[in-house]
């Protein structure tokens, strides 16, 4: 590895702000942070109390008098900017550790839904936070450049990213987004039609983090995966009391029915506006799914079925994207193109 007295003198890092985690890249090392986008606030003082994978352990049990856990990002927009930024400043401390001799310069990747003003507003809280240069970039393009596309090249490639808050879906070619778009039916919505079944059909209610586990263990795009059950935890609504039940996949899968069908359509709808050269490229090339929803059971199915394109779900695709933003470190001058 080559020794330049910068890259011991301070870490760049690239970011991967995402609504559901957020992953830190350190040049030369790899990925640093990888923990939920979840900060705990003493509820008086709006301090905060705890962040990342300790506050999201209070999620659900902490006293609402006392304190608040929240997410600071919602949807794929800012939803609290103190609280986004004092996330951001305390993961850039935790892999900068002594190393603040010279400032990082930061490639911090957001989501694409957020606004000029509050790319601004990361831009600053980066700079706040001791950022010497702020490089931002769209999910979407980091997601293929952190899988390898030739994002450069006169050669389309479709890539959907499902994180927590959005679905996004770009048609990219000669380093930029051709087509695209961006919905919120994505990870936080999956999760939520589970809570809604299983109070509707099991009068149950379960908490948020109980819900995610039963979709990343048996949930599905399709009642044609195979059959697997779950056990769940939760409190009976009628009579108030704690009670266990078992769940199946056949009944999660309605559950999400709803949800896939929409990132389904809006599928269709980005396929039907993509130019036919381009169409014709993600033929060949197939559909790469990204995001921790690409890791949702059948989903790479039924999207094969509904399309008629071959689908590749990324390796590691809850990384894609950080490590997107690492290949730009490397040689940000090379990737200026790619940048906002
Ligand atoms: N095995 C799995 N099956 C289904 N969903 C999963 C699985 N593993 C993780 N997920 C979901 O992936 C989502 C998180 O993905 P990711 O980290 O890519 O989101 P994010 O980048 O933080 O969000 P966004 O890109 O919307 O800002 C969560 O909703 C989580 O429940
Ligand atoms: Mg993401």
């Amino acid at each position: 590895m080559a020794f330049s007295l910068s890259s011991f003198l301070s870490n760049d890092i690239g970011i991967d702000l995402g609504t559901a985690n957020t992953l830190v890249w350190v040049k030369g090392k790899g990925i640093d942070v990888n923990e939920p986008s979840i900060v705990a606030l003493e509820k008086q003082s709006r301090k905060p109390l705890a962040i990342g994978a300790k506050a999201k352990e209070m999620m659900g049990r902490e006293n609402p008098d006392h304190i608040e856990v929240i997410r600071p990002l919602r949807d794929g927009v800012i939803a609290d900017f103190d609280a986004t930024e004092e996330m951001l400043r305390f993961f850039i401390k935790k892999v900068q550790k002594n190393k603040l001799l010279v400032r990082p310069r930061i490639v911090i990747c957001v989501p694409s839904g957020v606004t000029p003003v509050e790319m601004r507003a990361v831009r600053e809280s980066a700079e706040r936070a001791g950022a010497r240069e702020v490089y931002l970039i769209r999910e979407p393009m980091a997601a293929a450049i952190g899988i390898g596309l030739p994002v450069e090249e006169a050669v389309g490639s479709m890539v959907i990213d499902i994180g927590g808050g959005t679905t996004e879906i770009a048609v990219i070619a000669l380093s930029s987004i051709v087509t695209s778009r961006s919905i919120k039916t994505a990870g936080d919505d999956l999760t939520d039609s589970i809570v809604q079944f299983l109070k509707r059909k099991h009068n149950l209610l379960v908490g948020l983090r109980s819900a995610e586990e039963i979709k990343c263990a048996i949930g599905s795009a399709s009642v044609q995966e195979e059959e697997l059950q779950h056990t769940c935890r939760g409190l009976e609504l009628v009579q108030s009391i704690p009670k266990t039940i078992i769940v199946d996949s056949t009944e999660i899968a309605e559950a999400l029915r709803e949800s896939v069908s929409a990132i389904i359509d809006a599928v269709r709808q980005t396929l039907e506006q993509t130019p036919p050269e381009l169409a014709a490229d993600i033929l060949d090339r197939g559909i790469i799914l990204t995001g921790g929803g690409a890791l949702l059971r059948g989903l790479d199915r039924r999207l094969v079925e509904e399309t008629s394109l071959p689908v590749i779900v990324a390796d590691d695709p809850l990384t894609c994207v950080v490590r997107g933003t690492g290949k730009v470190l490397e040689d940000i001058s090379a990737y200026q193109k790619v940048l906002e």
